[in-house]
Order: structure tokens, then C-alpha cells, then sequence
């Protein structure tokens, strides 16, 4: 607990109680790495956090950039990984609340159904970081600040580097899109974006869109099924990198030379991600950086001690070609 709350002892017996309970509860549903209640007497700002999972190679950078920044600031984490549920993440948010951390921050799985927990946490006086992801809210009072990427902008940039590619394409382009998991903010901006951009060649189309939910398992299972029902597959769109990863599994098992036969973009930029666009196997990427533990850190410092903050920051990023991901690699820190 920060220095701003102050409680008597019977309180306190009755929350330590409570955060035992209710620990056990989170532990169940989701996968805690930080036990005990919130009350700690060092002075040190608590936040608890909610992962989304572990699904991707982008979320483990993501995970380790959150728990070195907290060490490194100071501050101590109780984090949760939810597992791509959203269930989860509700009950780790009560629990937060339940222990009065000073600051809850998390990365909703999907954009809907937050307003009830979140309105939760306002009523308990606890602030609340958005990160990586947005809520779909109306009423932006729920949460301090929301600091992450515009991900309509990376299926954009995505959308507008096939538009440059294939200006000179005469006939059909047939793309196949594997989006992230249904209802999650980068899936449907991704696609929105991307959508908007190859709008302006009518000759690049679309044919097949299903969720791969971020995982390479579902990028290689369900780029099997377009492979099984479509002759003529000229692009792949994955809305990241590891959905992209199983595909080549896919792609290679049907005998077409991924990079080639198939042009394949995706978004993240990864270090996996990266080898197979420097290896030709990809052929574009849009940056998402998960490197938002430091700036995120600040915030919870800032919002702890009612300090006003944008309500919005935007993570920088750009693209990358097989040339510059070449450059890049050997730097590339996840
Ligand atoms: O929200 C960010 C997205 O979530 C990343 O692009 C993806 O890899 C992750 O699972």
C-alpha cells in the first residue's frame, strides 16, 4: 500500500482475511504470481495487474517489460495472468479492489462488458491504467488514461504497403486475413484498417476471415482450412506474428513457398517474426511494441499521487521490410 491509506486494525484484520479468501479465488481462475493482501506498510506503491495470457510472443515481451519496470521502479506488482478470459480478468480486478491496492492496470482481453467492474474500482477510489488495449466505454471517467498503440494505424500501414505491391495487379488479388481473437480491440481495429486501405484497389479482395486467436496453433489450423477451400490464395493478412508463424507450417505442408507463392504480412515485429521476414518468408510487418513497462510505471506514479495525465498516450512504432528487419535484428531486444 502507498502512504495515501490508513486503516485501523480491525479493518485490517478483517482485509487481511478477506485477501487471503479472495486470493485463493484469483489463483483458481487465473494464474497469480504474487500472493498476500494489499497491505504492505513499506510505503511502496501496489498495483495490480491483468494480463490478458500468454498467447503470443509479443505478450511474454510484454509481461517481462511490466514485472522489470515495477521492480525497477519501485513498486510492487501483484499480477495475474487471466488466460484469455475475460471472466478472469474481472475476478482478479474485484480481488484487486478487495485488497485497496493504490493502482489497477490491465490489458483487456476483449473491448466490451467492462463499465460494472470498472465502475467498481471508481467507487473504492482506485485508479484505473488502461494498457495495451482499450475498453469500449462510454463514459472515459472509468479509467484514467489508456496507453498503448493505435492499432487501426498498423492494419492501415499494413493495407497501404499490398495497395503500393500490387498497383500493377490486372486481375483478382485473393487475400486471406487470420484475426486475433474475437471482440479484441487489435482484431477489430487491425481489420478495420486494413480494410479501409485496400479499399482504394477494388481488385484486392478479401475471400476468407477467421479468428486465429493470436496463438500460432490457431494461425496453422485454421490457414489449413483457407488452403483446403480456396485454389487461389495470392496474400495473407495475420494480425500477428505468431498466427503468421503457424501458417508457414500450413503453407509449407501444402507445398506453396511461403513469402513467394503466398505474400505474407503481419503486425508485431517479434523476434521470430523479424527472422522470417529477413528470411523471405514474410514480406512486410507493422510494428507493435510491447515495450510499455516503463511508461506505464510513470503513469501509476503520476495517477497515485493525483497527478492529471493524458488521457490517451500512443506508443511510437513503424514498419519493416525484409531489408530493414536484416538491420534491425541483431539489436532486436525481444
Ligand atoms: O494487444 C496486442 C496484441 O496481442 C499483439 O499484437 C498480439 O501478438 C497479442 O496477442
Amino acid at each position: 500500500m502507498g502512504k495515501m491509506r490508513t486503516h485501523s486494525a480491525p479493518w485490517r484484520a478483517a482485509a487481511v482475511l478477506a485477501s487471503v479468501l479472495l486470493v485463493g479465488g484469483v489463483a483458481a481462475c487465473g494464474n497469480s504470481d504474487t500472493g498476500g493482501g494489499g497491505t504492505t506498510d513499506d510505503g511502496k506503491i501496489t498495483m495490480g495487474f491483468s494480463q490478458v495470457g500468454a498467447e503470443s510472443g509479443w505478450r511474454t515481451a510484454n509481461t517481462t517489460s511490466i514485472k522489470e519496470a515495477a521492480a525497477a521502479a519501485g513498486i510492487e506488482l501483484k499480477f495475474d495472468d487471466a488466460q484469455q478470459k475475460q471472466e478472469n480478468q474481472i475476478k482478479a480486478i474485484r480481488n484487486y479492489i478487495q485488497q485497496k491496492v493504490d493502482v489497477i492496470a490491465f490489458s483487456p482481453v476483449v473491448e466490451s462488458g467492462w463499465d460494472t467492474v470498472l465502475k467498481e474500482a471508481k467507487d473504492a477510489d482506485i485508479p484505473v491504467i488502461l494498457t495495451d488495449r482499450s475498453v469500449d466505454s462510454a463514459d472515459k471517467s472509468l479509467y484514467k488514461t489508456f496507453l498503448g498503440s493505435d492499432f487501426v494505424k498498423e492494419g492501415r500501414l499494413a493495407g497501404e504497403w499490398l495497395v503500393e505491391q500490387k498497383k500493377t495487379a490486372s486481375g483478382p488479388v485473393n487475400i486471406v486475413e487470420l484475426q486475433g481473437n474475437t471482440g479484441a480491440a487489435p482484431a477489430n481495429d487491425r481489420k478495420k484498417g486494413f480494410g479501409e486501405a485496400i479499399a482504394a484497389n477494388p481488385n484486392l479482395k478479401i475471400i476468407a476471415s477467421q479468428p486465429g486467436d493470436f496463438t500460432r496453433a490457431g494461425g496453422k489450423q485454421v490457414m489449413e482450412q483457407f488452403l483446403k477451400a480456396n485454389k487461389k490464395i495470392d496474400v495473407l493478412f495475420a494480425h500477428n506474428d505468431d498466427m503468421g508463424l503457424g501458417a508457414l507450417e500450413a503453407i509449407n505442408a501444402a507445398g506453396k513457398v511461403p513469402g513467394k507463392d503466398i505474400t505474407i504480412i503481419t503486425v508485431d515485429a517479434v523476434k521470430d517474426g523479424m527472422q522470417a521476414l529477413a528470411d523471405g518468408k514474410f514480406n512486410f510487418i507493422a510494428e507493435c511494441s510491447p515495450l510499455l513497462g516503463p511508461q506505464l510505471m510513470d503513469l501509476a506514479k503520476k495517477v497515485h499521487a493525483g497527478e492529471e495525465v493524458p488521457p490517451r498516450i500512443e506508443t511510437e512504432e513503424t514498419t519493416f521490410t525484409t531489408e530493414q528487419a536484416k538491420e534491425a535484428l541483431p539489436n532486436r531486444k525481444y
